[in-house]
């Protein structure tokens, strides 16, 4: 499997009539039931539906963290569908950006360790421009001077930074985020969300999931899955996300 960032044709990821199918021993559940779509490189892709739609299937195999029981799923060059558990792991480690709802940060760690924590996992030691990296993204999400906080001295917007630093440290082909504001109280969901702005107005690819109509307004484009099949793919009007953005200061909580 070439390890290089070349060759992706300017998408992100191709999602071509995937289908999951969970075999259990009463039933087989078809959370997902042929899904086509594509990611440019650069889009802040929304993913929405009810319960039980099949949104966290999706996400797993748009994190390699499952495979599809068929169809294919593009990473650049290379269909993630006939991958092993070992390649998968390598995709993982070198292609993705993970920010989770509850941020998923390693209590012993410093800020500046939680973000190297990827870099970790591809098995070799630092280096030079590797830590100067992390410190980058520490200074860029506003946290340059508490490098050695520990999660718990962190308030939760803090500690989402973190996590969105901790995506960024290996350059991923986009930025993968389940409910990465489901935590938050609305001053810091808008903290979180002006940050994904900025980082898709630098050319970062972000997909994230969110049950919040305000949240999806915001990015570029909604998907929205039913029953396992995507029900609709919709852009959003410039108008619309400077609206939501509006929406969002407008309403801010006054502080106390
Ligand atoms: N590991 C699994 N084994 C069996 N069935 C599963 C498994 N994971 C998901 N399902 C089923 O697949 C369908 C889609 O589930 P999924 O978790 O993707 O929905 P969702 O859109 O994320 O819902 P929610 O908004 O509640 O998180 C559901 O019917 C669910 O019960
Ligand atoms: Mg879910």
């Amino acid at each position: 499997m070439p390890d290089s960032k070349m060759d992706t044709n300017g998408f992100a990821c191709r999602v071509v009539d995937m289908k999951k199918e969970y075999v259990l021993k009463s039933e087989t559940v078809r959370a997902l039931r042929g899904v086509t779509f594509d990611v440019p490189e650069g889009d802040y892709v929304a993913i929405m539906g009810p319960s039980g739609s099949g949104k966290s299937t999706l996400l797993n195999m748009l994190g390699c963290l499952d495979q599809p029981t068929s169809g294919s799923l593009w990473l650049g060059a290379d269909d993630v569908a006939t991958m092993n558990d070992d390649q998968l792991a390598d995709i993982r480690s070198q292609r993705i950006g993970f920010v989770f709802q509850a941020y998923n940060l390693i209590q012993q760690l410093t800020v500046v360790e939680n973000i190297q924590v990827p870099l970790f996992y591809q098995g070799r030691s630092l280096s030079k421009a590797q830590r100067a990296r992390s410190l980058e993204l520490a200074n860029m999400v506003g946290l340059g001077s508490r490098l050695d906080h520990r999660p718990t001295q962190l308030s939760g917007g803090q500690q989402q930074r973190v996590a969105i630093a901790r995506s960024l440290v290996n350059d991923p082909y986009f930025i993968l985020a389940d409910e990465p504001t489901g935590n938050l109280d609305s001053r810091t969901t808008e903290e979180i969300l002006t940050l994904f702005e900025k980082l898709n107005n630098e050319g970062r690819t972000i997909i994230l999931v969110t049950h919040e109509d305000e949240v999806s307004k915001r990015a570029k484009r909604v998907v929205r899955l039913k029953d396992g099949r995507l029900q609709w793919d919709r852009r959003n009007s410039e108008e619309v996300r400077a609206a939501a953005a509006q929406y969002a200061i407008d309403n801010m909580p006054v502080e106390v």
